[in-house]
């Protein structure tokens, strides 16, 4: 019998893009074959997430589309999982009765065995799991997370991202992750080591550190290093590249700032979510941090690592965002000068604090703040990447370019992709390239000397 095809659809976070990769790995050692192809597939599952109200209703357009698919393909097993699946649970097999799997973050390694029930079955078995109110990852799940499954690969395995924390205990008032993934939990040291060793074995050169707030890791479990300290076992595996998010900048005590510009593997490249320019809505946002102190720490940061490279997360029409507060934001980029920004229109999501908030910001006025962030912030990144022009950056190669004959694309250190004429077998290695022009998504550059 010819293997059967599997279809992973993505949408959201790092985390997700990481569970997806997970996911990937366990079916693959059950059997199945990977595919982009919806219409062929006999499995397809929708790894979401739910941490703004856009994503949720686009999954269930997704899964309203590949429902047709069912007609042609009686066998067809159709499954949801990620933050959707953990917030809605069982109500979602009974809004969509076409749908097979519902199956929560924390229990992805079920998946293969699920499966494996619903095919032998001749009438349409029908499983939900992982709805209600645990954690994410339960502390027994933890202890069951093998080698194996703690990370994921990307660009031919040569960048790496392992899980060091899980949950969040922070409440940010907008954000439904602490109901979702958990409080905050770490994982063991001695994990994290043995498995960042292990993906050095199997090549990987780029690894970035993941959690929903990185910067507590080990907090509150006993015998456990703090996070600057991991960082340092991590960077003396001899790892060539080192990074992580997402950090929470009310957690980032001058031991960290220290070591960007002074850990040889950490990048010069950070991700620091600022959410707002206002004080007033950073205080109703529940962030802890003010607008001075925010940037003071980025100075600290740039004093340290001159070069460091910037990126945010800011949320337009937080509930009584006014057009001042609006203003502030915009300062804010401004005297800032991230080189990327993700923006988002707030939206209300379950449970949250601030979807009882009064003053909601009219729709049409989020998408006119939206708009003109986005269309400063364009301008701002491209000036950043023209900064770029004329020095020498040291480039991963990742793949051959998808768009030019000849030309290859890397990452600098800084993540920033970089297209250069150069023959394929330089992939894998690092090598200097003259950065030449910028683009608002990447620069173009030619082979340096060394
Ligand atoms: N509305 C809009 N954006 C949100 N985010 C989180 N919750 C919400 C919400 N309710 C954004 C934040 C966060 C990013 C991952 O998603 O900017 O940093
Ligand atoms: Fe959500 Fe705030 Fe935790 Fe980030 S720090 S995951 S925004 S609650």
């Amino acid at each position: 019998m010819a293997p059967k095809k599997a279809c992973l659809i993505t949408f959201g976070c790092q985390m997700n893009e990481y569970d997806s990769g997970r996911l990937a790995d366990l079916l693959t050692a059950a059997g199945w074959t990977m595919t982009d192809s919806r219409d062929t597939a006999d499995f397809i599952f929708f790894n979401t997430c739910s941490i703004r109200e856009k994503a949720a209703q686009r999954l269930l357009n997704h899964v309203e589309q590949v429902r047709s698919l069912k007609k042609k393909k009686p066998g067809l097993i159709i499954g949801v999982g990620g933050c959707v699946a953990e917030q809605e649970g069982e109500k979602l097999l009974t809004d969509a009765p076409w749908l097979d799997l519902v199956v929560g973050p924390q229990h992805l390694p079920t998946i293969p065995d699920l499966l494996e029930k619903l095919t032998a079955k001749t009438e349409t078995g029908r499983a939900a799991t992982g709805s209600g109110r645990r954690p994410a990852w339960s502390r027994e799940n933890l202890a069951e997370l093998g080698r194996d499954d703690g990370s994921r690969t990307e660009a031919g395995g040569l960048i790496g991202f392992v899980t060091i924390m899980q949950g969040c205990n922070n409440y940010c008032t907008y954000c439904v992750v602490p109901y979702l993934r958990g409080p905050e939990l770490s994982r063991g040291a001695g994990d994290i080591i043995d498995e960042v060793k292990r993906l050095i074995d199997n090549g990987v050169k780029d690894l970035t550190l993941l959690g929903q707030n990185v910067n507590s890791y080990g907090l509150g479990q006993s015998g456990e290093p703090t996070f600057p300290e991991l960082l340092e076992k991590v960077a003396a595996t001899g790892i060539e590249r080192l990074r992580f998010t997402t950090s929470h900048p009310k957690d980032f005590p001058p031991e960290l700032v220290r070591l960007f510009g002074s850990l040889g593997p950490l990048c010069e490249g950070l991700h620091l979510p600022v959410q707002s320019g206002s004080d007033k809505v950073l205080k109703d946002m529940r962030r802890v941090y003010t607008r001075d102190s925010y940037l003071r720490l980025v100075d600290d940061l740039r004093t340290q690592c001159p070069g460091l490279s910037l990126t945010t997360d800011i949320i337009v029409g937080f509930p009584g965002e006014t057009e001042k507060d609006f203003e502030d934001t915009v300062s804010l980029l401004d005297t800032v000068g991230y080189d990327a920004m993700f923006s988002f229109k707030y939206s209300d999501r379950p449970q949250t604090r601030s979807a009882a908030f009064e003053n909601k910001v009219p729709e049409e006025e989020k998408g006119r703040r939206l708009t003109y962030l986005q269309t400063r912030q364009k301008d701002i990144t491209l000036a950043k990447n023209a900064a770029h022009v004329g020095q020498v950056l040291e480039v991963l190669v990742e793949r051959e370019s998808d768009r030019y004959e000849n030309q290859l694309t890397g990452r600098a250190r800084n993540f920033k992709l970089i297209h250069f004429d150069g023959s394929p077998e330089l992939i894998g290695r690092t090598v200097p390239v003259r950065v030449e022009e910028a683009w608002g998504a990447s620069l173009r550059g030619v082979r340096a000397e060394k």
